[in-house]
């Protein structure tokens, strides 16, 4: 066996891709190793999100140049959506890297390193064929966890939001086949897996392409796999949720009451400029309607501060949205203007300084709410999907609730995979702790 170092940057997405980049590399005779010096391949998976993202890759690459310089015959590669996006420019930055691998060509890897192994060349596949879907079926995904995996429903995104790479980089909406689907997710329950994660950039837009199935149908049928005991999914766009989608979690016995829903910001006038389509009252409306259909769900949103134009009211309006809506958690980001996309080109551009101080306010606001909700919870019993060891403390497991909580509990006889009823007994912001109550 030959020795590969992967590591991935970004989102679920390009998680899920480097563990089909993986599976390809094994059927070619590699295993992956934790140590990069003693690796015979070398990939990074990267990604372009926010400009952050990206200087830990050039930093990344810097570093590999001297394994590189006393080890020749290492092979380097840098696949994912900065591949995507600079494509030859990575070369011309840095010569050291032996082929360029873009969003859409995950399914080549094992032919580009098959290449490289009989002759040196550098090599640059980033065209972005619009149809082709990369075919999982001859290399299974080797995957990071036992229990939970991940499976792509769609690939792409139509969207254009102004301030988003995403479009540029992985493409138009490319849904897969139900049936592949399925196959997949029968595959993973028959290997012991108890829950699945339908991932796609907006996979409420799933079958929008080909009119097999609507996302609403496809949860349905993931739902009525055998043995299956959870169903996640995401990210789901507000402009896309159906009614359908919430009978289908409504009705589904697996699949989780955790909807991630990001609004993005909670102000007309921002929704507008960053073209997310929807107003803050028709979000509001959704979010009702979620809430009357599945009342213990769980929201979580993505959010934004520093966008171009945006004032200090901007700020307070939504702040006062976050009150409102009450999430359970969001993820917070500062802009970060991408060269390519409509809003890096606004004037009005947001100080970093003052992108900090909100971002650090909005987090407060956040936390402040994340706590009272988890505080309800104090002694209730929710049912935990054990993972495994937190990352402090041997002694302490770490599991979710179908609303996506982690919980920390002593850990007893379980493994990971095991269901269980746990107590809250210490609700954190971020964490619930408790114990087993059987
Ligand atoms: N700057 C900051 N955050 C961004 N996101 C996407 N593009 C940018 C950007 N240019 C955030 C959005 C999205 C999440 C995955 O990343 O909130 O939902
Ligand atoms: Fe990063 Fe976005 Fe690409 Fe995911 S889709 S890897 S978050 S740039």
């Amino acid at each position: 066996m030959k020795a590969v170092f992967i590591e991935s940057y970004g989102c679920q997405a390009n998680q899920a891709d480097a563990e089909r980049m993986e599976g390809q590399l094994r059927v070619i005779g590699y295993a992956r190793t934790g140590n990069m010096k003693e690796a015979d391949l070398i990939l990074l998976n990267t990604c372009c999100v926010r400009e952050t993202a990206e200087d830990k890759v050039y930093g990344k690459i810097g570093e590999i140049k001297s394994l590189k310089r006393e080890r020749p015959e290492l092979i380097f590669g840098i696949a994912g959506c900065m591949a995507q996006k600079e494509g030859e420019a990575l070369l011309r930055r840095a010569p050291h890297i032996d082929f360029v691998l873009g969003t859409n060509k995950v399914h080549r890897l094992s032919q580009v390193v098959r290449k490289l192994e009989i002759r040196r060349e550098h090599i640059v596949d980033v065209a972005l064929g619009e149809t082709e879907l990369p075919d999982e079926s001859e290399a299974p995904a080797v995957r990071r966890s036992a229990i939970s995996a991940w499976v792509p429903i769609m690939y792409g995104c139509n969207n254009f939001c102004t301030y988003c790479i995403v479009p540029y980089v992985r493409g138009r909406e490319r849904s897969r086949l139900p049936e592949d689907v399925l196959r997949e997710v029968e595959q993973v329950v028959a290997d012991g897996y108890k829950e699945v994660t339908l991932l796609g950039q907006n996979v409420n837009s799933y079958g929008k392409d080909h009119k097999q199935a609507t996302f609403a149908q496809l949860l349905r049928q993931v739902d009525a796999v055998p043995g299956i005991r959870r169903v996640r999914f995401m990210t789901s766009h507000p402009k896309d949720l159906s009614d359908e989608v919430i009978g289908a979690i409504r009705e589904g016995k697996h699949i989780c009451e955790h909807i991630h829903l990001p609004v993005q910001y909670g102000a007309d006038k921002l929704l507008k400029a960053m073209n997310r389509v929807y107003t803050v009252e028709a979000y509001k409306a959704l979010v009702a309607r979620i809430r009357r259909a599945l009342p213990e769900v769980s929201l979580t949103t993505d959010l934004i501060v520093g966008f171009p134009g945006e004032t200090d009211e901007d700020f307070r309006e939504m702040l006062d949205f976050l009150r409102e809506i009450r999430y359970d958690a969001a993820y917070t980001f500062k802009y970060s203007p991408r060269s390519g996309t409509p809003a890096a080109t606004l004037p009005e551009q947001v100080p970093e300084e003052l992108k900090k101080e909100r971002l650090q306010q909005l987090m407060d606001v956040q936390n402040e709410i994340s706590l009272a909700i988890n505080q309800e919870l104090l002694g209730r019993v929710m049912e935990v999907m054990v993972e495994g060891p937190s990352k402090n403390d041997g002694q302490v497991w770490m599991g979710r609730t179908r609303t996506d909580k982690i919980v920390l509990f002593p850990h007893g006889q379980e493994q990971p995979g095991d269901f269980m009823q746990v107590k809250i007994t210490q609700p954190q912001t971020w964490v619930l702790k408790g114990e087993s109550v059987e």
